[in-house]
Order: C-alpha cells, then sequence, then structure tokens
C-alpha cells in the first residue's frame, strides 16, 4: 500500500514536472543545469573487478577515496557499473542484488554522502544491461526517480540490447525523466560513439563516450567476438576531430582510465596526461585500495588535474608530430598554456622545439602563444619544476611509452 502510494506521488511529480518543461516551451536543454562545468572526476567499478562487486567493495573504495587523497584531489564520484541489479519488485521498481547490496542503495548512498562523496549507477537504454541485468527501457521514469529517491548523483547510461532503437529518443527519454526527478543527477552517455552522440548528446548529457571499451594496454586492440576493446593510444587516435564538441557542461569522454592496470609508471603517466590534455572526464579505473605509490602520485597530481580541469573547458590540440614524438598543445584561463610531449614508441627519443621557429595557434579558439612577444617559464608537471623558459630551445629526452607535460606561464 505505502508503496503503491510512492509510487503515485513519484509518478505524478514527474508528470507535473515534465508538463512544465511543455509549458515553459523548454526544449533546448534536458540535462539537469550547471553540473560538470569541469570534467567529472571519480572513480568506476568496471575496469578492474567487472561484474565481481559488492558493497563491501564500494565501502572500502570510498574510504581508500579519503585515505589516499583523491577525494581531496577532486574524485568525488563513486561510480558502480553493471551488475548491481537484482529484479524489480511487484510495481516495477527496480532493486539491487540483496546478496551484494544487502543493506540497500539508499544507506550505501548516504554512508557515501558522509564521507564527502557522490554516489553513481549504471544502466541501459535496452531491455537488458551488458552483462544481462534489466535495462531501463519503459521503465525510464520509474527508474529515474527511484535513483533520486536513493540519493543517486551520477547515472552511466549504456546502449546493449536496444535493437532497433532510436539513440537520441532513447537518451532524450531517460534526459527528461532524470530532470523530472529533480535531483541533479550527472548523465553520461554510453553508446560508444556509433551515432556520433557528439552531435547530439549536448542538449541532453553532461559527457559521452567517443569510442568502444578502453583496456589494460598501451597499444592494442582485442576482439571479443562482436565487439573490440582498445589500448590507450588506439583511443587517443579516435579521439580526432571531437575537440569542437566539448565545453563546460559537455564533455568527451574516451573511458574511464586503466591508469596503475598499465605495464608501466611511463605508461600510466602518458594516459593520464593526455586524458587532462583532452578535457576528458578523470574516472579512475584501478583498485584504489591497494595502488602503488607511483599510481597514487599520478592519479593525485594536482597539477596535471589542474590542466584537466582548467575553467576555458578547450580540449588540446596535436600540433606536429616527429615519428613516434606528438607534440601538443593546450590553452589555459588566463593566458597560460599546457604542453605535452608524449613518445608513443618502445624507444627514448631526443627531441628539440625551437619556440623561435615554431607558430603555436589554436584555429578552434583562436588563441596563440604570444612568440617571441613574451617568454613563458616552463613547469614540467611531474617533476613539480621549473625547467627553463621559452628563450631558448627545449632539448629534451622522452623515455618509451612516457611524457613530459608542462604548463606554460608567462
Ligand atoms: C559496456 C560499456 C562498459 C561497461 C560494460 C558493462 O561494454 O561500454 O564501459 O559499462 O558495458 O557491462
Amino acid at each position: 500500500m505505502v508503496r503503491a502510494l510512492v509510487t503515485l506521488i513519484w509518478m505524478l511529480a514527474a508528470m507535473c514536472s515534465y508538463a512544465a518543461d511543455q509549458a515553459t516551451g523548454d526544449t533546448a536543454t534536458y540535462k539537469y543545469p550547471g553540473l560538470a562545468q569541469t570534467p567529472p572526476m571519480g572513480w568506476n567499478s568496471w575496469n578492474t573487478f567487472g561484474c565481481k562487486i559488492d558493497e563491501s567493495l564500494i565501502r572500502e573504495t570510498a574510504n581508500a577515496m579519503v585515505s589516499s587523497g583523491l577525494r581531496d584531489a577532486g574524485y568525488v564520484y563513486v561510480n558502480i557499473d553493471d551488475c548491481w541489479h537484482g529484479e524489480r519488485d511487484a510495481q516495477g521498481f527496480i532493486q539491487p542484488d540483496a546478496k551484494r547490496f544487502p543493506s540497500g542503495m539508499k544507506a550505501l548512498a548516504d554512508s557515501v554522502h558522509q564521507k564527502g562523496l557522490k554516489l553513481g549507477l549504471y544502466s541501459d537504454a535496452g531491455s537488458k544491461t551488458c552483462a544481462g541485468h534489466p535495462g531501463s527501457q519503459g521503465h525510464e521514469y520509474q527508474d529515474a526517480a527511484q535513483y533520486a529517491q536513493w540519493g543517486i548523483d551520477y547515472l552511466k547510461y549504456d546502449w546493449c540490447n536496444t535493437e532497433e532503437r532510436n539513440p537520441v529518443e532513447a537518451y532524450r527519454t531517460m534526459a527528461q525523466a532524470l530532470k523530472a526527478a529533480g535531483r541533479p543527477i550527472v548523465f553520461s552517455v554510453c553508446e560508444w560513439g556509433d551515432s556520433k552522440p557528439w552531435v547530439w548528446a549536448p542538449p541532453l548529457a553532461h559527457l559521452w563516450r567517443t569510442t568502444g571499451d578502453i583496456t589494460n594496454c598501451w597499444d592494442c586492440v582485442i576482439s571479443h567476438g562482436s565487439w573490440n576493446s582498445y589500448g590507450v593510444l588506439r583511443i587517443l587516435d579516435k579521439q580526432e576531430g571531437l575537440r569542437k564538441f566539448a565545453g563546460p557542461g559537455r564533455w568527451n569522454d574516451p573511458d574511464m582510465m586503466e591508469v596503475g592496470n598499465l605495464a608501466s609508471a611511463g605508461e600510466s603517466r602518458a594516459h593520464f596526461a593526455m586524458w587532462a590534455m583532452l578535457a576528458a572526464p578523470l574516472i579512475a579505473g584501478n583498485d584504489v585500495r591497494n595502488m602503488s605509490d607511483d599510481t597514487r602520485s599520478i592519479l593525485t597530481n594536482k597539477e596535471v588535474i589542474a590542466v584537466d580541469q582548467d575553467v576555458l573547458g578547450v580540449p588540446a590540440f596535436a600540433y606536429k608530430k616527429e615519428g613516434d614524438v606528438e607534440f601538443w598543445f593546450r590553452p589555459l584561463a588566463e593566458g597560460a598554456w599546457a604542453m605535452a610531449v608524449l613518445n608513443r614508441g618502445a624507444e627514448v627519443r631526443q627531441v628539440t622545439f625551437d619556440w623561435t621557429k615554431e607558430d603555436v595557434e589554436d584555429t578552434q579558439s583562436h588563441l596563440r602563444l604570444d612568440l617571441p612577444g613574451a617568454v613563458y617559464r616552463l613547469r614540467d608537471l611531474f617533476e613539480r619544476a621549473v625547467m627553463g623558459s621559452t628563450n631558448k630551445p627545449l632539448k629534451i629526452k622522452v623515455p618509451a611509452h612516457d611524457i613530459i607535460i608542462y604548463r606554460l606561464d608567462r
């Protein structure tokens, strides 16, 4: 009886809010406004744990995010991916798997919130999730209302088992349902880039996956039969041409990070720094309860994070390539720049960058490195030290599968 009443109240609230949107003609944007003004930061269970998840893992991870300094560095979303689901109840409300999540989602969200963190969940626009759990198709308003009631702060919404469903309709329906539910929930489109979500998702969602799944290698493609997963460089290369679609409140998502899951600290550094250069969401995918000092220090590097979180929100561009080495630039607020020198190859590379011979201009933002008008200090963000300036050519060795990232300030 009580549940039936709750159902009725949620349905009415959803319908009223939707009617209000229609009445005010607010069709330009469906997503909750003002969220994700910089790329979201947090953790997600999938890359390391897949379906082996439960309440203890989430609680231990939340504790580790606090004790390791991840939370204070900005990682606030604790996101539970696929496989948290049980069945729908008699009224059709989704329930967590009672064996894995015995305290229920509301209690878990409360406990995560008490630690100064936020809780995210995963669902799917089809009949079933990718791992075969109940999807949200036909239950969007009910699911959004349930998430809001539990205190959920982030929804990753996947694309398995959608048959002939139109992605714009499917994601718009959930966006409207989330907005109607009235809680600030970051909405993450996970459609793998197949129908160019960067074109249609900005009014609906705060971020959208641009590719298929990442995997923990530098430059591999792994076939899973009907789909592939991709190493860090493969995902990076698929971002070409997408920078113009991103900005405050709307981010390209090259997938959750494999920092700490790669073959070396250099690879993790390069992966992390390139995600920061791209203004990508920084969602850690490693086991943060058991990470090495190297991994912790990469993930909590405040100066690299500041590049990612820069308020201009303009992603980097590849300025030039010399064999295995790529030079990337990103304009930052207040006339600063970030520069990354990425060595994709398996050999150390000696490179020179002669500032007098270069003209670094961003054709998108029309910002230009003011050379030779100004001298910029070059601060190496992993060495955490000023390493010279633009008044003499940069001569550096970049180790194999590694990166050097600078901030340039006048
Ligand atoms: C898809 C997504 C992944 C993950 C899994 C879960 O493959 O792209 O990120 O959420 O589903 O089943």
